[in-house]
């Protein structure tokens, strides 16, 4: 492999983890670092340590090429590596702004190890001037002649299609200062057939958090009309596919729901709102976007409670629990969140999710109790709430499950199914936006 490189990849949470991994398996020698222990030690032993479709194969297909390593040790990584990531996380801070101690720490690191050229490349999503911030940081660790240039290299992965949207994304956005850089990243990105653009640091790292809120915001405007839907008799399929054929306004993030969730969305919104308010600008349209999306889960609770006349000691089932199908995560899902608000007014609720219960079970009150299987979880129950659109929810048998229901009532926040598919198996069935 004529391009191969030698990187190292610092943090391997979701990110850090796909990116080593889909490095790995473009040619590229990686090692991935974590000051996690037992993290490192499961990986090093062939685990992976989140779920996420094709990730387990792709790990060990590398690690057993010789490919892929993992390690606790910054110094190795960084003595070992042409091309430095720094993926470790950038949770929301305590004044909503992006708390960057990981980072910085990382930072710190890195420059005391510094052994020859080297790229260090920002993939963490961090609000603008970090990279130039970083620079100065690692200009003040490092040896006095320690050699590098500081890269922002923005991710733009999908949890639960992670491989995929790393392996063929849409564009490879690389900020960058010096021409030596630059040839460096496009090397480590030459085999991939994404447009690749080369950017000032500031504006790499403004693309990142401009789109992420950029799709929260079609999210929310789709929310926002589907609640205009429901008042007007309107359906907000077809509005969104009306819509979406347009060129312009493009089909995709114009699924009405619950409002979106994840590590990301939620956190780079409220990141964004607070880098506005610092430089000045009050961002206002944003911070609308984040109400109307927090809104959607207290409609959706709404919508439960007005259904069943009263929540408590009603029986509840729940489908869904991660913030979106194909992971295990459940950070910010408002699917938690709502059996959170169900548990507290007094609602027995039984959840089942196909990956997400263990993670769940850890942050819920005890009294929310899990099956094993859709089925199980609607057997007797009230009501059905469809939290997360797993596939295996989509097909479920109706006949059966109106059986084995107590009362044929689905409040569905994913609007999977066809309201008359539904009324014609003889459910009460409530969407967003839908016809009732
Ligand atoms: C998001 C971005 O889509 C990625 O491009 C970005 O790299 C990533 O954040 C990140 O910053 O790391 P992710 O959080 O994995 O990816 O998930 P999305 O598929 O974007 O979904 C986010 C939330 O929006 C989910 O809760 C989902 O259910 C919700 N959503 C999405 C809707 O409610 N409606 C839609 O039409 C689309």
């Amino acid at each position: 492999m004529r391009n191969n490189m030698k990187i190292a990849i610092i943090g391997v949470g979701h990110v850090g983890l796909v990116t080593a991994g889909c490095l790995a398996e473009k040619g590229h020698r990686v090692i991935g670092v974590d000051n996690n222990r037992n993290k490192i030690k499961q990986l090093q032993s062939g685990k992976t340590t989140i779920y996420e479709p094709g990730l387990p194969a792709l790990v060990s297909r590398n690690q057993r090429k010789g490919r892929l390593e993992f390690l606790d040790s910054i110094k190795d990584g960084v003595r070992f590596a042409d091309i430095i990531f720094i993926a470790v996380g950038t949770p929301l801070g305590a004044h909503g702004g992006a708390d960057l101690s990981q980072v910085r720490q990382v930072a710190r690191e890195v420059a005391r190890h510094l052994n020859g050229y080297k790229v260090i490349a920002e993939k963490s999503t961090v609000p603008v001037g970090t990279a130039l911030e970083l620079k100065n940081t690692i200009l003040r660790y490092a040896h006095h002649n320690a050699k590098f240039d500081i890269v922002s290299n923005p991710e733009f992965l999908q949890e639960g299609n992670a491989i995929k949207t790393t392996l063929y994304p849409d564009r490879i956005v690389v900020g960058a200062e010096t021409k030596r850089a630059e040839r460096l990243m496009r090397k480590l990105y030459a085999n991939f057939r994404a447009p690749l653009i080369i950017t000032d640091l500031n504006s790499a790292e403004l693309i990142k958090h401009a789109s992420n809120s950029f799709l929260a915001t079609k999210i929310s405007y789709i929310n926002a009309v589907a609640n205009i839907c429901e008042k007007t008799g309107a359906d907000v399929k077809q509005v969104a596919y009306g819509m979406g054929l347009d060129k312009r306004i493009a089909p995709y993030f114009l699924q009405a729901g619950i409002g979106y969730g994840g590590f990301c969305f939620p956190k780079d919104v409220a990141a964004f709102c607070h880098i506005a308010d610092k430089v000045g600008y009050d961002f206002r349209m944003l911070k609308d976007v984040q109400k109307t999306n927090y809104l959607q889960r207290e409609l959706f609770v709404n919508k439960i409670r007005k259904a069943l006349g009263k929540l408590n000691n009603k029986h509840i089932a729940v489908w869904g629990l991660s913030f979106k199908p194909d992971t295990d995560d459940i950070r910010e899902s408002p699917a938690v969140e709502i059996v959170r608000r169900l548990a507290k007014a007094g609602a027995k609720v039984t959840a089942y999710d196909p990956q997400a219960m263990p993670n769940a079970r850890a942050v819920l009150p005890d009294k929310v109790h899990y099956a094993h299987s859709r089925y199980d979880a609607a057997r007797n129950a009230d009501c059905l709430v469809i939290a997360t659109e797993w596939n295996e929810f989509k097909h479920s048998n109706l006949k059966r499950l109106r059986k084995i229901m107590k009362k044929p009532l689905i409040i569905d926040g994913r609007n999977i199914f066809e309201p008359e598919r539904m009324k014609k198996t003889g459910f009460n069935y409530i969407g967003i936006g839908r016809k009732i």
